[in-house]
């Protein structure tokens, strides 16, 4: 067993709703806490800090870096959405846009995603996974421990099991775990001779048994849009992804409402982005288990609107918050400083905002083992050095995180 401690507050996210709204006052915090860790590196016991080194007498006490800042400690964060996988850079499609033209109107003339999937086509495994892994450690250094990432540069057999076997490979070189997810159904790239429902088929037919047989994903996404796959199409092709056992999840109403709908009606995990999100789908989601994601990222790469992430959370919804970190629409890959900001321009309360970013975020991945500091849970928390847990989106992303731990060792 190992006693981490004091800090001058733990918040724990413990007893919050899954769904809705949470004011600061709901948040338990452990004044002068301490967290035990037992032989399976999960949490034990969190409390005060004395107390459990007189309850724990035997407990090896772990030594604090710095006594001199009061410190806090909150469960690490989930990042549920990212495309950290690709080769190149999009630099000329942000300068681009910043001149006027659209992220479609970029798209159509061979530029956004279609650009992207000839960068990462090109790259070598030995390439994509040194990046991967670059972009893992800076979201681990914000305090990121558990990453989605989603394939979707590769759009063919090869390159799609490229980019997931690369994925797979980086899980075996970082102790944050990393959640695979296929989106072959990202576009249908170019140089693929037939419609989106033959590409569409392709994929179910050529990619996914393969992505199954490897181990490589548990879930699959689509982005539905008009410039990418029509609503009907995609129900199909999330039906048959289902039967094949994957978990749904799908990019809905960035540009275009109407497709959160689907994600609900095939029981999708997630419906993310919703920037166009019309009022009465915002309800139907909410009303529904799936969770709704909001993607600051990409509406600040974008110039576009922020996700209604306020009237999901007054409708009762499940809110989680992701980086969208790619190298087109949401180039920064802060979570921290999105998160601030969203909250700043949709008036999200601290407590909403760190639910977001933690166990709302696993709720979002189906996993149940994190998100929160209790007894049983993964042993994966952050540090920083203030006295106050308000000080984290108050700095807008520039407190920085002291220490992260992974599994009860600090990284
Ligand atoms: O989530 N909207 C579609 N997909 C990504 C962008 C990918 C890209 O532009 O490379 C998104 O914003
Ligand atoms: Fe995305």
């Amino acid at each position: 067993m190992k006693l981490i401690g004091p800090f001058k507050q733990i918040l724990t996210l413990n007893h919050l709703s899954l769904r809705g709204k949470i004011s600061d006052e709901q948040l338990e915090i452990i004044e002068n806490g301490g967290i035990l860790i037992n032989n399976e590196n999960l949490i034990e016991a969190i409390g005060d800090f004395e107390k459990l080194k007189s309850d724990f007498p035997n407990a090896e006490l772990e030594p604090r870096t710095s006594n001199l800042e009061p410190q806090i400690l909150l469960p690490a964060f989930i990042d549920c959405h990212t495309h950290i996988c690709f080769g190149g850079n999009r630099a000329n499609d942000f300068a681009m846009r910043n001149a006027g033209k659209t992220y479609l109107e970029i798209a159509e003339k061979g530029g956004g995603i279609w650009s992207s999937v000839k960068h990462t086509r090109n790259a070598s495994e030995d390439e994509l996974l040194e990046k991967l892994l670059e972009r893992i450690n800076r979201l681990i250094s914000l305090g990121i421990t558990t990453i989605e990432i989603k394939s979707g540069y590769g759009l063919n057999v090869e390159s799609e099991l490229k980019m997931l076997r690369v994925i797979q490979q980086a899980q075996t070189k970082t102790k944050a775990t990393l959640v695979p997810t296929c989106l072959s159904a990202h576009l249908k790239p170019r140089d693929f001779e037939g419609n989106n429902e033959e590409y569409l088929q392709y994929i179910v037919d050529e990619i996914l048994p393969k992505v199954k047989e490897e181990n490589l994903a548990k879930r699959v996404d689509i982005f539905i849009e008009k410039s990418a796959f029509q609503p009907e199409e995609s129900r199909k092709f999330l039906e048959k992804a289902k039967e094949l056992g994957f978990e749904i999840t799908v990019h809905a109403d960035q540009f275009t409402a109407g497709s959160s709908r689907i994600a609900v009606e095939v029981g999708a995990v997630s419906a993310d982005h919703l920037e166009a999100t019309i009022d009465e789908d915002i309800q139907y989601l909410a009303n529904s288990e799936s969770v709704a994601v909001a993607l600051p990222g990409a509406s600040l790469g974008l110039g576009e609107p922020f996700t209604p992430a306020r009237k999901i959370l007054d409708k009762n919804g499940i809110l989680a918050i992701a980086s969208d970190w790619n190298p087109g629409s949401a180039p920064m890959g802060n979570l921290i400083t999105q998160a601030s900001i969203l909250a700043t321009y949709q008036k999200l309360s601290t407590a909403e905002v760190l639910a977001g970013i933690t166990f709302r975020a696993a709720k979002a991945l189906n996993l149940t083992d994190r998100g929160i500091l209790k007894k049983g849970m993964k042993a994966d928390f952050v540090v920083f050095e203030t006295d106050n847990f308000q000080n984290i989106l108050y700095n807008q992303g520039s407190l920085v995180a002291s220490e992260v731990y992974i599994d009860g060792e600090k990284i």
